[in-house]
C-alpha cells in the first residue's frame, strides 16, 4: 500500500507522514529530503542558484522514481501538483491525502522558518493566499482524501486519516 500527503509547505505533510508511517509499519520518504540528497545542497540554495524551474525539473524526475518504489508513506514537497504529470502519477501511484490548512493558520507555523525559499519575500501572508488560491484545486484534484489541519494535534490527525483509510476499505478496520 503507498500513501501520499500533498498541502501547503507548513501544512504538517513530514511530521504527520512521519506518525502515520510509524502507525502504519511502513517506511517513510519525505521528497524534498530525497531531492536535496540528489542535489547536495538545501533547496532554497538550488533555488537561489538555479531557479525554480530547474528544481521542479528535478522534483518531477524525484517524483517519478518514489511513485514507482515499494510501499510506503510519501510527503511530497508543496508545490509538486504544479505539474500535470506529478498530479497523474501521485493520484494512480497512491492513496493521496490532502493535509488542508489556510494560508492564515501556515503563516502562524512558518512565520520564523527560513528554509523555504518562497515565502522569503516582505509580505509572506499574501504570498501564502495566493499559494493557496492557485493550488488548493490541484490539491484537490490530485488528493482522494482530504483532511482539514485547523487545530488537531498531530496524533489526532494522524487517528484521522486512518479513520479515513478504514472507512474508504483502504487499510483493515482495527479492534
Ligand atoms: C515548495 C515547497 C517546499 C519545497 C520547495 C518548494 C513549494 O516543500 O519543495 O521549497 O513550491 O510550495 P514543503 O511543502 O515541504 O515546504
Amino acid at each position: 500500500m503507498r500513501l501520499a500527503l500533498v498541502g501547503l509547505p507548513g501544512s504538517g505533510k513530514s511530521t504527520v507522514g512521519r506518525q502515520l508511517a510509524r502507525r502504519l509499519n511502513l517506511p517513510f520518504t519525505d521528497s524534498d529530503q530525497a531531492i536535496e540528497q540528489r542535489i547536495g545542497c538545501s533547496i532554497r540554495d538550488y533555488f537561489e542558484s538555479h531557479g525554480e524551474s530547474a528544481f521542479r525539473e528535478i522534483e518531477e524526475t524525484v517524483i517519478r522514481e518514489l511513485a514507482g518504489a515499494g510501499p510506503g508513506v510519501l510527503a511530497s514537497g508543496g508545490g509538486a501538483v504544479l505539474r500535470p504529470a506529478n498530479r497523474e502519477r501521485l493520484r494512480e501511484s497512491a492513496h493521496v491525502i490532502y493535509l488542508r490548512s489556510t494560508p492564515e493558520e501556515v503563516f502562524r507555523r512558518l512565520r520564523h522558518d527560513g528554509k523555504r525559499p518562497l515565502l522569503q519575500v516582505e509580505d509572506p501572508l499574501a504570498r501564502l493566499r495566493s499559494l493557496y488560491e492557485e493550488r488548493d484545486p490541484l490539491y484537490r484534484e490530485t488528493a482522494h482524501f482530504t483532511i482539514e489541519t485547523g487545530r488537531p494535534s498531530v496524533s489526532t490527525l494522524v487517528n484521522m486519516i486512518l479513520m479515513q483509510l478504514e472507512l474508504a476499505g483502504v487499510i483493515p478496520a482495527r479492534p
